[in-house]
């Protein structure tokens, strides 16, 4: 048996550089791995069986697990048969790329347990076709993300950070932010400019899909502003939302009617997992 933790990230920054003919967006984010995670555990049966905690996600073939175990099944040609348990708790619809982060530890366990068949970069570039954010999870933590955000290039870990992440009670969908993407007001920055000056010491943070969610969910708004109005040193939106990361440090005594997750940003070595 093998009982991995499955890791969310956040954007630190994310830039859209414009649509593409395949209906996908080019974009540029420095995405991070963070400590708060999902479990899965995986055990060789003589049938497929996928079981989850949480009743509200399907465990049908569509579920990105099942999804990842045919498609490891498919490219490396092998017969076996695993029953896999998902313990959740990254929130969904949330940016935290849990869905993503499942399936790249999937594919990880499974290559582990059938004794390394692939190697890693093989695993990213299979994770590609489950997903734009799958082949991230197979880096080692800190990584600067173009094309769909499948295109990698990693970067040693960051200085640690003391991290919230806020979650409202309503979730946001991915398709749903992109479509209301307004290109005449996408942030002018450059996004290797800005990679540079993370690594030198002066982080940028800006997410070009904070004003698209905005409009899907105005609220989400008013609680950015609240979040920054506690003393926050950074509060921005992860990935296409609806939750928000919080660095520095700031009163949430009075916050009420929110999920928060005090965590740490987390990497992991090369042929380790997290
Ligand atoms: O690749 P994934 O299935 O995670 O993407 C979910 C949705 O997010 C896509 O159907 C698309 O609407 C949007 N998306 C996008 N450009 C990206 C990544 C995702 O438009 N680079």
């Amino acid at each position: 048996m093998l009982s991995l933790k499955s890791p969310a990230k956040i954007n630190l920054f994310l830039r859209v550089i414009g649509r593409r003919p395949d209906g996908y967006h080019e974009l540029a984010s420095l995405f991070q791995t963070i400590d708060l995670h999902d479990t899965i555990s995986f055990i060789e049966a003589d049938k497929d069986v996928l079981r989850c905690n949480d009743p509200s996600l399907a465990t049908t073939e569509a579920n990105l697990v099942a999804r990842a175990r045919q498609l490891f099944k498919q490219k490396t040609g092998i017969e076996r048969f695993f029953s896999i348990h998902l313990e959740k708790q990254i929130p969904m619809q949330a940016g935290l790329g849990g869905g993503s982060s499942n399936a790249a530890t999937t594919l990880w366990a499974l290559n582990q347990l059938c004794g390394r068949p692939a190697s890693e970069m093989e695993l990213a570039s299979w994770g590609s076709e489950l997903g734009s954010d799958v082949s991230f999870f197979l880096s080692t933590g800190t990584a600067y993300c173009t094309g769909r955000g499948e295109i990698l290039q990693s970067f040693p870990s960051l200085e640690q950070q003391n991290l919230l992440i806020v979650k409202p009670s309503q979730g946001l969908s991915t398709p749903q932010v992109y479509g209301k993407l307004d290109f005449s007001q996408l942030n002018p920055q450059d996004p290797k400019a800005a990679l540079a000056s993370f690594f030198l010491g002066n982080p940028l943070y800006f997410n070009d899909l904070e004003i698209p969610a905005f409009q899907v969910m105005p609220e989400l708004a008013t609680l950015k502003e609240k979040l920054v109005g506690l003393g926050f040193s950074t509060v921005l939106m992860s990935g296409s939302g609806s939750s928000f990361f919080c660095l520095g440090e700031g009163n949430v005594s009075d916050l009420s009617g929110l999920q928060m997750f005090p965590t740490c940003y987390i990497n992991r070595k090369p042929g380790h997992w997290y």
